[in-house]
C-alpha cells in the first residue's frame, strides 16, 4: 500500500444500494476521522436482496471496477451483506486493491448466545446463501441458527433516513417472522445480518419487548480497515466526502441530510 501523496490522498470507497452502509461507515469514521470518503449508493440496482446470483455476480465487480478506476481508492469496502456473500471473490479477482467484505456475524453471536439460538435477519438472497451455511457449520455448529428474510426492513431503513418514521408494523412483523418459529422463543442473540438492519435497531429492540442482543459486523469491519490502511498518512483535517449513485440525483435529494451528518457533501452521478 502506497502512503499518501501530499494534498492528493486516496479515499476509502464503501459501496452499498441505499442508506445501509452507512452503518459500517459510522464505525469507521470513529477511527479514521481525517480518511477521505467516496460512497457509492446503487439505487438503481436496489433492492439486491430480490436479484439473482448470476445478476449480482456480473453487476457488483462490474460497478466496483468503473468506482476503482474514477477514484483510485486505497481500499474498496463491499457495505453490504448481499453483495459480500455473492460477490466477494468476483470483486477480489477483478480489483487490485484490498476489498473488505460485510458478512453475517455468525461467529461472534455464537460466542455471545447464552441459551445456544441465534436469529439471523437478512435479504432474501442473503439468507440463501452457501457462504452463510459455511458460516455456520464453522462458527455455530452446536447452536440453532433461526434465518427470516426482511427485505422490508431496508425500505423501512431507508424511509427512516429520508426523515420518516418506520412503520411499527413493519418492524414486529419481520421480528415476528424469526421469533414466531419454533424454539424462537430462546432466541437471545439476533444477527442484523444485512447493513440497513443496523440503522433500524432502537425500533427492533423496542418490538422484541424482551432482552435481545442485536449484533452486526460493522465494528469488526471498521478495525479491519484501519489495520489494512495502517501505513497511510491521512490528511490532517476532516475532508468532504463524495456520494456517487447510479440512479438520478433528484431521487437522491431527499437523503443528503443523512449524508451530510457523515461529511458527505458532494453529490454525483455514476
Ligand atoms: N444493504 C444490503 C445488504 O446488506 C441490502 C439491501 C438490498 O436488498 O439492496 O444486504
Amino acid at each position: 500500500m502506497t502512503k499518501a501523496q501530499i494534498g492528493k490522498c486516496p479515499p476509502l470507497l464503501f459501496f452499498d444500494t441505499g442508506v445501509g452502509g452507512l452503518s459500517v461507515l459510522s464505525e469507521t469514521i470513529k477511527l479514521l476521522p481525517n480518511a477521505p470518503i467516496v460512497y457509492a449508493a446503487d439505487y438503481a440496482g436496489l433492492p439486491y436482496g430480490m436479484k439473482s446470483e448470476a445478476e449480482l455476480a456480473a453487476r457488483v465487480p462490474a460497478l466496483l471496477g468503473r468506482l476503482v478506476e474514477r477514484y483510485k481508492p486505497v481500499l474498496a469496502t463491499i457495505a453490504c451483506n448481499t453483495a459480500s456473500t455473492i460477490a466477494l471473490d468476483h470483486v477480489r479477482s477483478a480489483l487490485d486493491i484490498p476489498v473488505v467484505g460485510t458478512v453475517p456475524a455468525i461467529k461472534p453471536a455464537s460466542e455471545l448466545t447464552r441459551t445456544g439460538v441465534i436469529g439471523l435477519l437478512g435479504t432474501r438472497a442473503t439468507i440463501r446463501q452457501p457462504y452463510v451455511d459455511r458460516l455456520a457449520a464453522d462458527f455455530a455448529s452446536d447452536k440453532i441458527l433461526l434465518r427470516h428474510a426482511a427485505p422490508e426492513l431496508v425500505y423501512a431503513a431507508e424511509a427512516k433516513l429520508r426523515g420518516e418514521t418506520p412503520d411499527p408494523d413493519v418492524i414486529q412483523q419481520a421480528l415476528s417472522g424469526l421469533l414466531d418459529q419454533a424454539g424462537g422463543e430462546r432466541i437471545d442473540t439476533v444477527i442484523l445480518a444485512c447493513t440497513h438492519f443496523p440503522l433500524l435497531r432502537e425500533e427492533l429492540a423496542e418490538a422484541a419487548g424482551r432482552p435481545i442482543q442485536f449484533i452486526d459486523g460493522a465494528k469488526g469491519i471498521a478495525h479491519r480497515i484501519a489495520y489494512l490502511t495502517k501505513d497511510m498518512s491521512w490528511p490532517v483535517d476532516s475532508q468532504d466526502g463524495i456520494f456517487v449513485t447510479t440512479a438520478e440525483l433528484a431521487d437522491i435529494a431527499p437523503y443528503r441530510s443523512a449524508f451530510e451528518k457523515y461529511g458527505i457533501t458532494q453529490f454525483e452521478k455514476l
